[in-house]
């Protein structure tokens, strides 16, 4: 009988009618004419030449060539799985977000990455993890956009391309890979020494995480949180692993380098073919807004600096289930594009400079990535909420858009679509005070402490994670060419805690330099170094 197809229309993009997203039950041309060969070139005689009126040889090889686009500029490496997110209603005194209402379910994507290594790159490295969730709410996608560490090498969105350039691989040799165990990473941070905060995390055992389902995840940034009657709060996000956390030790994740460089990706598709579906718990810090945007002292828009469990609890808001694996890597996991500034109603930015810039670079970057402005009508990225904007053609358009020119106010569609009132809508600003204040290219002087945090990192750590940080410093920083880098290291490891210090120096065979700066008075923090807390229903 005829082949059934059916080409969709501009409205109707994606819904596949077999198995595989094809359609029909014939091979066929992009264009839908029937093949009876597809594995012969048509030549002049069996002997050839081949000819150029062959359009279907053509046609499968052009598009072939085609098939790749650029990996993300950062994060190239990851895995993504589909699940369910399912409010407690906790956090409904503080946000008037409707999907953080009790019992509300939401539909999200999750994207776990490596930072530094290509698409080809291995799961394993020491590195940081990203923890990018999109959450497809009725009010708009929400996209957190997180780390599996609570801070960020710099302070500034402008030094963004620096610390990248500098932990990425050599330009000449493209060495290494994804491990920060070279020359330009260690000259970075130990110049830029808000990065010690972030490098430290990275030395211990959460730089190399046994599995994605063992994360944690930070939003890193504070964000401020609007309610129904209009009062703010600031919030950070974190993410707690069902399964608590765990790592690898740095000899097993050298042998899976080697057996299973798939290692993380395997272990998170295998967990949810099998059923054990991997579970966190979102849950908020929560502070006031004042006007100095501080809270026990602490900068709230210090991107390296966390505010200890002690001083302010996480609050659990809800629960994610990751239960169902892609389909297509590449329709999913490669075309998710994730943004900070996919906000629904209720959760609004800081003035966080690292967060400010973000919130530039993600589309752009996704403009190339994904071939034009029009990447929110892929499938991965299209909104569960209904759509009605004022975009218009450009590249990979698929909408047909029907009626008069959209500009507003007008006179000629039959109606203003917008209701009154703004109770639901997002970007309903919240009037915080811009400073009066001169334009500089400063950092607020609150944001030059390096230190403290870094050593109550160190504190909190038992004798085990301390020996295992002493070996990741030791073997990376012996990885250096040149000795004034690692000096330099030295100096800022002196600055965090002399035994430390000592303990680095002799594995890299140099002298222990006296600290620079006097050393922080710190008590120890327990919940650095242990995620204890009950798992509801357990
Ligand atoms: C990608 C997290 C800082 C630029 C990502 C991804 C994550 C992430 C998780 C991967 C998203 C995915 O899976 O598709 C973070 C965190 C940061 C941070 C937690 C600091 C708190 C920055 C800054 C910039 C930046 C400061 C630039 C100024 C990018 C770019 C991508 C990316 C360009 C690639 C996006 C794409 O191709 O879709 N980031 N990032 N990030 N990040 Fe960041």
């Amino acid at each position: 009988g005829a082949p059934q197809t059916r080409t969709p229309t501009g409205a109707e993009t994606g819904a596949p009618t077999t198995a595989n997203g094809q359609q029909g039950a014939y091979l066929t041309t992009a264009n839908g004419a029937r093949l009876r060969d597809t594995d012969h070139s048509l030549k002049a005689g069996p002997r050839g030449p081949v000819l150029l009126q062959d359009h279907h040889l053509r046609e499968k090889i052009t598009h072939f060539d085609h098939e790749r686009i650029p990996e993300r500029v950062v994060h190239a490496r990851g895995a993504g799985a589909h699940g369910v997110f399912t409010a407690y209603g906790t956090a409904e005194a503080v946000t008037r977000a409707g999907f953080l209402k009790k019992g509300r379910e939401t539909e999200v994507f999750v994207r776990f990455s490596t930072v530094l290594g290509s698409r080809g790159s291995a799961d394993t490295v020491r590195d940081t993890r990203g923890f990018a969730t999109k959450f497809y709410t009725d009010e708009g996608t929400f996209d957190l956009v997180g780390n599996n560490m609570p801070v960020f090498f710099i302070q500034d969105a402008i030094k963004f391309p620096d610390i990248i350039h500098a932990g990425k691989p050599h330009p000449d040799r493209e060495i290494p890979q994804a491990q920060s165990a070279h020359d330009t990473f260690w000259d970075f941070v130990s110049l830029h020494t808000e990065a010690q905060h972030h490098t430290i995390w990275n030395m211990s055992d959460r730089g190399i995480p046994r599995s994605y389902r063992t994360m944690e995840g930070f939003g890193v940034h504070t964000f401020r949180l609007v309610n129904e009657a209009g009062e703010t709060v600031l919030a950070k996000f974190h993410w707690k692993p069902k399964l608590g956390v765990h790592s690898l030790t740095w000899e097993e994740a050298q042998l899976l380098g080697g057996m299973d460089p798939d290692f993380h990706r395997r272990d998170l598709y295998d967990a949810i073919e099998a059923g054990a579906y991997p579970e966190w718990e979102l849950g908020i810090q929560v502070f006031p807004d004042t006007p100095e945007e501080t809270f026990a002292g602490i900068d709230l828009l210090d991107p390296t600096k966390i505010v200890p469990e002690e001083l302010a609890e996480v609050q659990p808001i809800g629960r994610l289930v990751l239960n169902r694996t892609p389909t297509n890597f590449f329709a999913e996991t490669e075309q998710v594009a994730f943004h900070l500034g996919h906000l629904p109603p209720g959760i609004d930015v800081t003035n966080d400079p690292l967060l400010q810039g973000r919130l530039f670079s993600y589309l752009d970057t996704q403009l190339t990535r994904l071939g034009g402005p029009n990447f929110a009508q892929i499938p991965i990225n299209r909104p569960h909420a209904a759509v009605n904007d004022m975009l218009r053609d450009g590249f990979h358009q698929h909408a047909v858009h029907a009626g008069v020119a959209p500009y507003r106010p007008n006179s000629l569609d039959g109606g203003n679509p917008f209701p009154a009132g703004d109770a639901e809508h997002a970007f309903v600003d919240v009037p915080v005070t811009v400073a009066e204040a001169p334009k500089v290219r400063a950092n607020p002087a609150s944001f030059d402490d390096h230190y403290s945090q870094v050593r109550l990192f160190w504190l909190s750590m038992s004798p085990v994670e301390k020996e295992h940080i002493i070996r990741a410093y030791t073997f990376e920083l012996g990885k250096c060419y040149h000795q004034a880098i690692k000096e330099r290291q030295l100096q800022s490891l002196a600055n965090i805690d002399p035994v430390l210090c000592e303990q680095v120096a002799t594995g890299l065979g140099l002298p222990a330099p006296q600290p620079s700066v006097p050393l922080a008075d710190v008590a120890p923090s327990p919940a650095l170094s242990q995620v204890g807390r009950e798992w509801p229903g357990d």
